[in-house]
């Protein structure tokens, strides 16, 4: 249930938004992510790589957005828009979370092999806010390959959320947590709005 600023919900309400979600132990947040901008009425399109598929399923997203779900480059949600071009030109956000280790890595040396980093790579972030929520444990998140990773994306124009800090699912308490879904929710509205 959402709890953060009614404000943030009437900025998205009946916005055509794509949510990507990457491999990460923190992917089931972005259930009750997609349940409230569904709430908010959004056009909400989700795309998931294979490894998000193992820790949610898509049948999750397809029931709470009320759409398919991309799962595949090769599998198509939407058959009049084989490649994506349709949906990055018309998205209004894009937000990419959990954005996991791997796929920052991809998202900044170009790769293009999956729903996620494919439509990512589509849209043009001089038009489109593309925002990126890394999360990984706190020995992941402090490696140079991601601190070096994380200064390449906002150097590309993505724009990278602050990870919290707190409770890792490995046990430990540290840097990197995904913030939680009302946060990503509020950051999204303020992308969309600035974007006005
Ligand atoms: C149980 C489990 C939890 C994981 N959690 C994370 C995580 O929170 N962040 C991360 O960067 N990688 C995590 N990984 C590793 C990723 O799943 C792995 O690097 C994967 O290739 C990422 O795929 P993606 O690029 O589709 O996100 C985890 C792996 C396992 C088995």
């Amino acid at each position: 249930m959402y709890s953060g600023d009614p404000a943030a919900l009437e900025v998205l309400r009946g916005r055509r938004v794509a949510v990507g979600v990457g491999g990460g132990i923190a992917a089931y947040k972005m259930a009750a992510v997609v349940s409230t901008l569904a709430q908010a009425g959004c056009e909400t399109h989700v795309l998931m790589t294979e490894a998000a598929q193992r820790f949610v399923t898509p049948l999750t997203f397809e029931a709470l957005a009320g759409r398919a779900v991309h799962t595949s480059v090769w599998e198509q949600a939407d058959r009049s828009d084989p490649q994506h071009i349709r949906l990055a030109r018309t998205v209004e956000i894009l937000l990419i979370a959990p954005c996991t280790m791997d796929l920052l890595a991809k998202l900044v040396t170009g790769q293009a092999e999956d729903p996620v980093t494919l439509l990512a790579a589509s849209i043009d972030r001089a038009i489109t806010p593309v925002l990126l929520a890394p999360s990984m444990n706190e020995v992941m998140w402090h490696q140079p390959a991601t601190q070096r990773n994380l200064r390449q994306a906002e150097a590309d124009g993505f724009r990278v959320l602050a990870p919290g800090s707190g409770w890792q699912a490995c046990r430990t308490v540290g840097a990197g947590r995904l913030p939680e879904p009302d946060q990503l929710v509020e950051a999204m509205a303020r992308a969309v709005a600035e974007r006005r």
